[in-house]
């Protein structure tokens, strides 16, 4: 039986404590303390029903997976949705969350069955309006507007012991609230219990539940934080307010990895999926100026062509440094490097450093290519349009091979790119045709001679 007992919790970081606190321990937010009875609600259960041990050899390793037919989601995903897994989906107001998991519901509904699609945000006739007019509005996708949890399980329940439910999406857990739990909808016990229900359904039941969770204005998922470690598979949204480019990424996947990028444009019909987004990150690049240079990333499964940017300007006092979309502190280095092996005098410059299209560069294969675009700036001269650079820097101005070369190479050329200055090839290249020219540079000065000066 589980025992009633009363804790003290943060609202803001759902850490836990047995006394008062002003401040809170766990994230220092002050005044923030809330006194909770723990309910026996909060246990998920997570039990199918079937308790006894399994083989691990003998256990069927495959989980099934329910596709929605959006490439983009589905490979975020890991391939598709698995059954009884819980998925949240965060991001800003207004970015697209809703309009993303109706196009997810209707195409499930289409290939799957009866998706209940439960808003505690807007009413039916405008959820049924904006489906109608997004080519989603399905026999098989039921809309609820309703905010309390149970009636959204009672109804769900229903239709899953009917086996007709493939799905619920539940939009959003910040406004939907428990009879089992204390105070208004979005409060941490609200949370808490809510998710816990859900969590129980979607095992119980053997259904995907997918959740939407709006972020607080510093990007943190707004709620306690186990609601993260309640869910299989936590999701983000992302993209900015003058651009229509949606990012769909995975923070956490217990089926999957989380490196896969989705990629969408919001348009007038809805969410368009982007299956060659290497086009859309070039798309408004400029031809022949300096300080830009092109690069290939593997972002999970995909290469990705991105154009790095740098800006360099005379600093009059301390010399600057402001990078977006690149850890500074590589930058730092590469400067460094560029100084001190390359005989660039960069150190003592303002330094801009930018991704366009607003995406992130975290693997060191982009090295060269900041570099190239930081040498380019400085010296006033465009980097060939058809060349990608590709190379992780060491200290010494070495230059070492990235990873998966293949991919990368094939996308450029796919994209009309000729040439590429990497390091040399390894040994299993030898004798093997590449699909681009290649310009095998061992060290960053030859690297910028290479790209730049011949
Ligand atoms: P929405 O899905 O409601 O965002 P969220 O649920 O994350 O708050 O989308 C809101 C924005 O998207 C809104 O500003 C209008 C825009 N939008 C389009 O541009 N095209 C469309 O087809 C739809 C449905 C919305
Ligand atoms: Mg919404």
């Amino acid at each position: 039986m589980a025992k009633s007992t009363t804790r003290w919790i943060c609202s803001d970081c759902g850490a836990g404590a047995s006394g008062w606190f002003g401040k809170c321990p766990a994230c220092g937010a002050w005044n923030t303390i809330e006194q909770r009875d723990e309910t026996p609600v909060d246990r998920v259960v997570l039990s199918t029903g079937a308790t006894a041990p399994v083989r691990a050899d003998q256990a069927p390793p495959e989980v099934a997976r329910l596709r929605c037919g959006l490439a983009e989601v589905d490979r975020v995903f890991g391939g598709g949705l698995v059954r009884g897994s819980v998925g949240l989906l965060g991001g800003a107001p207004g970015i697209g969350k809703s309009t993303l998991l109706l196009q997810v519901s209707a195409g499930l509904a289409r290939s799957t069955g009866t998706v209940l699609y439960a808003s505690g945000e807007e009413s039916t006739p405008q959820i049924a309006g904006r489906a109608q007019r997004l080519g989603a509005a399905v026999p098989q996708l039921l809309l609820v507007a309703e905010t309390r949890v149970e009636a959204i399980l009672e109804a769900a329940r229903e239709l899953a012991i009917a086996g007709e439910l493939a799905a619920l999406v539940v939009d959003s857990i910040q406004t939907v609230y428990s009879d089992a739990a204390e105070g208004l909808p979005g409060n941490v016990s609200q949370i808490r219990a809510c998710a816990a229900q859900l969590v129980s359904f979607a095992k119980l039941h053997d259904i995907p539940v997918v959740v939407v969770g709006h972020v607080t204005k510093d990007g943190q998922l707004a709620g306690p934080r186990v609601l993260e470690h309640l869910v299989d598979v936590v999701l983000s949204f992302e993209g900015d307010d003058e651009r229509a480019l949606r990012l769909l990424r995975a923070s956490k996947n217990r089926f999957g990895s989380t490196a896969e990028l989705g990629v969408f444009e919001m348009t007038g019909g809805g969410l368009r999926e982007i299956g060659n987004p290497s086009e859309a990150f070039l798309a408004e690049r400029p031809s022949r100026v300096a300080g830009s240079c092109i690069t290939a990333t593997l972002e999970g499964s995909r290469p990705l062509l991105l154009e790095v940017q740098a800006l360099l300007a005379p600093a009059h006092g301390g010399a600057r440094r402001n990078c977006v979309g690149v850890d500074p502190a590589r930058v730092a280095m590469l400067l460094a490097v560029l100084e001190r092996h390359a005989g660039l005098p960069v150190l003592d410059q303002d330094v801009f450093v930018n991704v366009a299209g607003g995406m992130r560069i975290v693997e060191p294969a982009a090295d060269l290519a900041i570099a190239l675009a930081v040498a380019s700036s400085h010296l006033r001269r465009p980097i060939d349009a058809g060349l990608v650079a590709l190379g992780e820097i060491g200290l010494t101005g070495e230059i070492r091979q990235a990873q998966r070369l293949e991919p990368r190479l094939a996308e450029a050329r796919r994209l009309g790119f000729e040439r590429a200055v990497i390091p040399p090839l390894p040994a299993k290249f030898e004798g093997k045709r590449t699909v681009l020219k290649l310009s095998q540079v061992r060290s960053i000065a030859d690297a910028v001679a290479a790209a730049i000066d011949g």
